[in-house]
């Protein structure tokens, strides 16, 4: 029997059939990719492997402009994270920015536990944040599976008010009707993307009582 080749090993070999396959279904794939990027969504999600951003939601090349990182955070003053928002919503003009966790998040479990993880402290750091805006309702679940499946949803939902606090998501907005904010999680053990239901327009309004930045409709 042939030993299995690695991923790494195969990558190469991959990526031919997969330009073959891309055009037997349409011959100018890559001259329609080559002329540019129009993506509607703005996909900031876990790093985690097992959390693809495309391929969960059936998407192609140039839809999705995605952004990943540990337990999809929205760091205030995270550079990479902000520079992101700010292309994708300023520049490229996507209509939904969508922030999804997943569950059995590494990063969030991780926020759990008392251990010191180096410089992932500070990181880690977002969602003891989110924990502790949250700690009555958390703390009143006794199944620490349920507690820890929640953490993630609520993570999710403050990572969403984080992006409605950035000035280009509040100006693009109130100017142009869009992009609206969305939260979701993954189950990893289902499959199945769960729409977390957020209300964009009483989060934005909400949020606008504290973090205005004075841009009007
Ligand atoms: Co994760």
């Amino acid at each position: 029997m042939a030993e299995q080749k690695s991923l790494y090993e195969s990558a190469f070999d991959n990526n031919k059939k997969w330009i073959a396959e891309k055009k037997s279904t349409n011959k100018d794939f890559f001259k329609h990719l080559a002329e540019g990027q129009t993506p509607e969504i703005l996909y900031i999600g876990c790093s985690d492997s097992r959390a693809t951003a495309e391929d969960l939601m059936g998407a192609a090349p140039g839809q999705v402009f995605v952004h990943r990182n540990i337990a999809n955070i929205v760091g205030g003053a995270d550079l990479n994270t902000l520079s992101v928002i700010q292309y994708a919503v300023g520049h490229l003009k996507v209509k939904h920015v969508v922030v999804c966790g997943h569950y059995y998040c590494g990063g969030v479990k991780a926020a759990m536990e008392a251990h010191d993880l180096g410089i992932l402290n500070p990181w880690l750091r977002y969602i003891r944040d989110v924990y502790r805006i949250h700690q009555k309702e958390l703390d009143a679940i006794i199944d620490q599976e349920q507690r820890y499946r929640r953490l993630v949803e609520l993570n999710v939902q403050e990572q969403c008010i984080n992006v409605i606090k950035t000035a280009v998501l509040q100006k693009t907005f109130l100017q142009t009707g869009s992009p609206v904010v969305h939260g979701w999680v993954f189950d990893v053990r289902t499959g199945e993307l769960i729409d977390l239901k957020i209300d964009f327009e009483k989060e934005l309004k909400h949020i606008r009582e504290i973090y205005d930045l004075g841009f009007e409709a």
